[in-house]
């Protein structure tokens, strides 16, 4: 984590919303700060730097906006997991748990290879449901995933249980809330 920036204090807590009883993050403000998207992305690629990745992916949509920039830092490509329907080619999808029901992720079958080394960024990891289903896609890609990168991780709701089963690959996070 940054030493030298605050991220959590632009980060901003909307409570009730989308629905009562839940306190939604809202990191807007965090990516209109220039110092703090600067850093935010800094900080993560940083992290990453030396570890060899070659591709990012991003889940639709605010994986775009934080994975994006990350890969260009890095000198890496920038590979989108989007909900379904979305992608022209060929695809390979994967289904997942949301709280009530279930949803879909796909990617291009072709996006990763055995020779990628990869780095899964995404805004949030609340339950790690998304982060995983990706995992998931990327090792089914015959990929090699190196790790897992967001802003806020929501610890309470245990994500690092749901990562596990795709692999004990680092999560590395720049705010943690317990
Ligand atoms: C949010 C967030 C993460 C995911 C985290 O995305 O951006 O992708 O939920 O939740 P999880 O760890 O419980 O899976 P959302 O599906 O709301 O869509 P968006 O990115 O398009 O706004
Ligand atoms: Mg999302």
């Amino acid at each position: 984590m940054s030493d030298t920036f605050d991220f959590s204090s632009l980060v901003v807590d909307i409570p009730d919303y989308p629905e009562p009883g839940v306190v939604f993050k809202d990191i807007t403000p965090l990516f209109a700060d220039p110092k703090g998207f600067h850093a935010l992305v800094s900080d993560i690629a940083e992290h990453f730097q030396g570890a060899g990745i070659t591709k990012v992916v991003g889940p639709e949509a605010r994986g775009f906006m934080t994975g994006a920039p990350v890969a260009y830092e890095l000198g890496a490509g920038f590979i989108p997991v989007r909900k379904p329907g979305k992608l022209p080619r060929k695809t390979r999808s994967i289904g997942y748990e949301l709280e009530y029901g279930t949803d879909s992720l796909e990617i291009h079958a072709d996006a990763v290879c055995s020779n990628d080394r990869v780095l899964i960024v995404d805004d949030l990891i609340a339950t790690g449901g998304t982060a995983a289903a990706t995992g998931k896609l990327i090792q089914d890609l015959g990929a090699q995933l190196v790790g897992y990168a967001c802003i806020l991780e929501l610890a309470f709701l245990n994500p690092r249980e749901a990562l596990a089963q795709a692999g004990n690959q680092e999560l590395y996070s720049l705010i943690t809330v317990h």
